[in-house]
């Protein structure tokens, strides 16, 4: 196997260019983990140190292709289905009765909702066969978007190829189980067409902030579980890029269980439900009222 060194100031210089890039912050303790993913970058670029590797990334033609490499290569894409099931069971029972109220009320039956860091996909397929089970029948009366996005484009392709195995649902209940996948082989299930089609993913840098603001009008963020591995100036970036892509009215923001707003300045308004938060936008109040309120 290639087994490379990294020196600390090496670790320095592309721990900068992935934060540059991706806002995730590795800290001093991450010499290592980023020595192990990187030694087959370093290989597949035909490589022999990591300082040559960083000029390529910074200098070759090809550094920016190979940049994504590097992102895909250093993400932590952990998720499985029903993470954090108290949220959802939050989501199911109380914010989608209520948002599907308000909106009849309005005569408006669209429901717009994004999985910001969807990684391979677990995350917003438990979204959409909640969202197809509380409608049920009515699905076809309402207008559903879900975008599922990431920075990752390797956890992408799997996302949007749908096709788990049994430890991805460990936490799947029997009921959706047998609903809403089907059995591939013997030991794969393969996520349904009927919650595919509701999803659209995409590549977003949560970051960056031209490209969330193709995203907008949004119901509900899910944003869970990314913040904690960005710096402090990229976690208070996306979660003001996160309220400006919500809707105005009753637009709810979900962080993952070890993430809070407690040291990230923002108009968000926290709602406890059972010992759960989840952050609400404030009525009518866009980003730059909340700022000079
Ligand atoms: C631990 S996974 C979370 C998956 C899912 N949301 C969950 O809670 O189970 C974190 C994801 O954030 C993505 N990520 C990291 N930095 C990002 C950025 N700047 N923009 C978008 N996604 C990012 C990673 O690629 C990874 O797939």
């Amino acid at each position: 196997m290639f087994n490379n060194t990294l020196s600390l100031s090496d670790f320095k210089l592309l721990r900068g260019l992935i934060n540059e890039r991706s806002g995730i912050f590795l800290s001093d303790a991450k010499q290592n983990f980023l020595a192990i993913r990187l030694n087959y970058r370093l290989e597949t670029c035909k490589l022999s140190t990591f300082k040559e590797y960083y000029y390529y990334l910074k200098y070759d033609p090809k550094g920016n292709e190979e940049l994504q490499n590097l992102i895909n290569a250093v993400s932590i894409n952990e998720t499985y289905f029903f993470r954090d099931s108290e949220q959802l069971n939050i989501f199911k029972n109380h914010i989608l009765p209520t948002l599907m109220n308000n909106k009849s009320k309005q005569g408006k039956r669209e429901l717009k909702i994004w999985s910001a860091a969807c990684s391979t996909g677990e995350e917003v397929y438990s979204l959409a066969m909640i969202v197809s089970d509380v409608l049920g029948r009515a699905i076809v009366d309402w207008d559903v978007e879900i975008t599922a996005t990431d920075i990752s484009t390797s956890a992408l392709v799997s996302a949007r190829r749908g096709l788990y195995d049994d430890y991805a649902l460990r936490e799947t209940k029997l009921s959706y189980l047998n609903k809403y996948f089907e059995k591939s082989g013997s030991e794969k299930y393969q996520v349904k067409n009927e919650i595919k089609k509701l999803i659209n993913f995409g590549q977003i840098n949560l970051v960056n902030t031209l490209s969330t603001r193709r995203i907008i009008n949004m119901d509900c963020i899910f944003c869970r579980n990314i913040i904690m591995y960005l710096d402090m100036e990229s976690r208070r970036r996306v979660i003001e890029n996160m309220y400006r892509s919500l809707n105005q009215n009753d637009g709810y923001l979900f962080l993952g269980q070890a993430e809070n707003l407690r040291e990230i300045e923002s108009p968000f308004q926290p709602r406890y439900y059972d010992g759960t938060i989840i952050y609400q936008k404030q009525v009518g109040v866009g980003l730059l009222e909340a700022e000079a309120a």
